[in-house]
């Protein structure tokens, strides 16, 4: 499996996804400022593994706190997850990775428990939440696999694979476990412009499993699919709102009304920690805004004219009607989502209490 991150005792270690795929190096975070620029940097990209990188984020700067008191150690907290929060705001998953720490430290915090104790029992959380997202991941897998078809080739956006998480992938981990389970299917991948996650990450992860993998520009799905050559559509996401709405990757919602013309289902698969009930449709997902230079520069090298006007939104939000089902690790959702997705939550909560 790919080490995608890692918690070590040094510090939190990421393999650089910007370097992928002429070097395999990783970068060592040595305290949560780092981490901060790590996600911000996309040397770690995708919404699980942001997800979870927030989290040993928080953990990394309690640990390495040098408080000798909970007063001063609950202002450096806010610092750390003030710091965390910033680095991108659209995956919702990294606001959830958070909390988690956040919640158990405020809960450790009001017992007045020893701060060897809270830095103890935040750094066990956050290797926790790694394990149990490749186990929802492998989860969410099974439930995927038999959406998909027996045998053909299935489109995919980005890389919503085992890079964009600690390991597996959901839209890829969906791929996986069908391909586990038999069917014979093979990948086409958009490039994924301008970041090139298509190119540069998804190719490269699924040639090294030996998935058949047929790299595509972006613009060439709609010629393929009128060739009857695409028999369905899995991209992850980053954020989905109470109404199935669903923020992934710019190019996406080309990808499902191209679906929609061609009757080809159109799927989207994530973890259920990507649905944000606090958020009620799309129109409310705040779309990351790049760096220009990621348009205007390919490998270093300026290929715009100077002086053009540059738009660089990292994420669209594809509308609930062009989804043919959200698959998380808690099963199959279908529209009505406002519907699915509430009862789902409260299927997570019996089980729970
Ligand atoms: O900008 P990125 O590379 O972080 O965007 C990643 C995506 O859009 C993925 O498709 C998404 O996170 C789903 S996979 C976890």
């Amino acid at each position: 499996m790919i080490p995608t991150l890692e918690w070590t005792p040094e510090g939190v270690s990421f393999l650089d996804q910007t370097k992928l795929p002429q070097q395999e190096t990783y970068v060592l975070a040595r305290n949560y400022k780092e981490v901060a620029t790590v996600i911000r940097d996309m040397i770690v990209r995708g919404a699980m593994a942001i997800g979870v990188s927030g989290a040993m984020g928080v953990a990394l700067g309690i640990d390495r706190s040098a408080a000798t008191t909970l007063q001063d150690l609950n202002a450096e907290v806010e610092i750390i997850c003030d710091t965390l929060a910033k680095t991108r705001p659209t995956a919702v998953n990294l606001f959830w990775g958070i909390a988690q720490i956040r919640e158990l430290y405020n809960k450790l915090a009001a017992e007045n428990a020893p701060i060897e104790e809270i830095k103890a029992q935040c750094v066990a959380l956050a290797k926790t939440l790694y394990d149990e997202d490749i186990a929802n991941l492998r989860k969410l897998g099974a439930f995927g696999a038999e959406l998909l078809p027996q045998e053909g080739t299935v489109l995919t956006h980005c890389n919503a694979g085992a890079l964009a998480a600690c390991g597996y992938g959901s839209a890829l981990g969906v791929i996986r476990a069908a391909i586990e389970r038999g069917h014979k299917i093979d990948v086409f991948a958009d490039e994924t412009r301008p970041f090139n996650q298509g190119t540069r990450l998804t190719a490269w992860e699924l040639t090294k499993d030996n998935i058949p993998t047929t790299l595509i520009c972006d613009n060439m799905a709609g010629y393929f699919m009128g060739q009857g050559r695409i028999k369905a559509a899995i991209v992850g996401a980053d954020r989905i709102a109470a109404n199935g709405d669903t923020a992934n990757k710019i190019g996406t919602y080309s990808v499902a009304i191209l679906c929609k013309e061609h009757g080809i289902p159109f799927y989207v698969a994530a973890p259920f920690n990507t649905i944000d009930p606090n958020t009620a449709s799309g129109k409310d997902i705040p779309i990351e805004q790049r760096n220009p230079r990621e348009v205007t520069h390919v490998n270093g090298l300026q290929v715009t004219p100077d002086g053009v006007n540059i738009e660089n939104p990292a994420f669209d939000v594809t509308p609930a009607k062009y989804i043919s089902a959200i698959i998380t690790e808690r099963g199959i959702l279908r529209a009505p989502f406002v519907d699915s997705i509430k009862s789902a939550a409260k299927m997570q909560e019996l089980v729970a209490t």
